[in-house]
């Protein structure tokens, strides 16, 4: 039997921004007899799975489930509504952005990659990767544009590589008050379930979506949200598909099935997800998000650390980066703070790798897990020499020991940037 267990004792904390650590009632689910996909008892459970997901999109059109990683949800967006050379406006708003822009690329789309310029005074990083989608270039652009190349607009909801999330409302704004047909295309891979978010009263077009995050499952599931119009563009849409074409699946999804073999034992901890997550209340669900947030960026706002998305406006639910003094590498605290505590921090990624790490606030966690896991930083901080300006683990037991029925409202944060 495969062991990952290189600790002694106890519970290995697992403290990235997805893969989130999987519930004891969603292992159990995974662990099921896998049944015949075209059997009578496979259709209650499809199409049990799609209602549910579209509650949490909060949609009422078409919810597309693929057995792929969240990548492959990002290549079934743009390949069914775009045609070769189609122009894009895409916002580099981290690592993840600067992926699905490339991705487009190799798709032989004309991705314009509107970025905020300038780097950060106080730590040399650059801007755009410490703030949300910039609404006000993707204005202009599409202000900008009379003739209507831009077909469609394609923004990060939860930056996970930074911690930012976007107003994707002012997104939808922009191009409305634009009056631009662009479709409105959004990820919200590491948003879903934890980060307020609705598909259809913001006009989204295609929402992608993957299942190793707040729907704390493994990866090897994601998803596109539609909208009719995205539906009607699909129909005309010259960029070759087969196995990502929406059509057949949609079609047969009617009746709890898919047109090729489906992830069953996915779909087992999906519809035990749903149950989780709908039971206890979608709003229930993203509150405690919010809390948790709040609490961790009390810590690192008293270790005197500062947070990488220096907007407190659009400050993640899901995740906080954490910006180490010059001179401290980052992925050798990481490093250290695994093999000393076992628990696993999230790496900088791109552009600023070696400068940042990510704590994972999301899913199956608790008050007290969130108190080990910022006590595991403080001690490797610590260990690595790195002078602090006080107890940031203090500072959360005050935050999480106030009465919990009050609703987090995180302090403002000093804007650093
Ligand atoms: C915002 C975002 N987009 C896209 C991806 C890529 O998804 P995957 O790694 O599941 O293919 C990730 C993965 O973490 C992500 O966080």
């Amino acid at each position: 039997m495969l062991n990952l267990d290189h600790h002694p004792s106890g519970r290995h904390f697992l403290q990235i921004p997805g893969p989130s650590p999987v519930p004891d009632r969603i292992l159990r689910a995974l662990s099921l007899p896998t049944i015949d996909h075209r059997g009578p008892e496979f259709a209650t459970i499809g199409l049990k799975v799609i209602d549910g997901l579209k509650q949490v999109f909060r949609t009422r059109h078409p919810v597309a489930i693929y057995p792929a990683s969240g990548t492959g949800a990002w290549e079934a967006a743009l390949v069914n509504v775009l045609n070769p050379g189609d122009a894009v406006l895409m916002a580099e708003t981290g690592h993840f952005a600067t992926l699905w822009q490339k991705m487009a690329l190799r798709l032989g789309l004309a991705p314009d990659f509107v970025s905020l310029p300038g780097t950060c005074t106080t730590t040399g990083l650059p801007l755009a990767w410490r703030h949300g989608v910039p609404t006000e270039l993707i204005a202009d652009r599409l202000r900008a544009d009379s003739s209507h190349r831009i077909r469609a607009v394609c923004v990060v909801h939860n930056e996970t590589s930074t911690g930012a999330t976007s107003d994707i409302a002012a997104v939808r704004r922009a191009i409305d008050d634009a009056r631009h047909p662009a479709l409105l295309m959004v990820d919200s891979i590491s948003g879903l379930a934890c980060a307020e978010y609705r598909h259809d009263d913001w006009g989204v077009d295609v929402t992608v979506s993957g299942s190793q995050k707040g729907l704390m499952l493994p990866p090897g599931i994601s998803f596109n949200a539609l909208s009719p119009k995205a539906l009607e563009a699909s129909k005309t849409a010259k960029l070759p598909k087969a196995y990502w074409a929406w059509d057949e699946i949609v079609e047969m999804n009617k009746t709890g099935y898919w047109p090729y073999t489906p992830n069953t034992n996915l779909l087992y901890g999906l519809h035990e997800a749903l149950d989780m997550l709908l039971g206890q209340g979608l709003d229930t669900v993203l509150a405690r998000h919010r809390r948790w947030a709040a609490g961790v960026r009390g810590a690192v706002r008293a270790w005197g650390l500062p947070v990488q998305c220096a907007d407190p406006a659009v400050q993640s639910p899901v995740l906080t980066g954490v910006i180490t003094p010059v001179g401290v590498d980052a992925d050798a605290l990481r490093r250290l703070i695994h093999e000393r505590f076992d628990l696993s921090l999230g790496t900088g990624l791109g552009k600023i790798k070696g400068r940042m790490f990510r704590i994972g606030h999301l899913g199956d966690c608790n008050d007290l897990t969130l108190m080990a896991t910022l006590s595991g930083v403080e001690m490797g901080l610590k260990l690595a020499g790195v002078k602090l300006a006080g107890s940031g683990v203090a500072a959360a037991m005050d935050f999480f020991a106030a009465p919990a029925t009050q609703e987090a409202t995180p302090q403002p944060m000093a804007a650093t940037a």
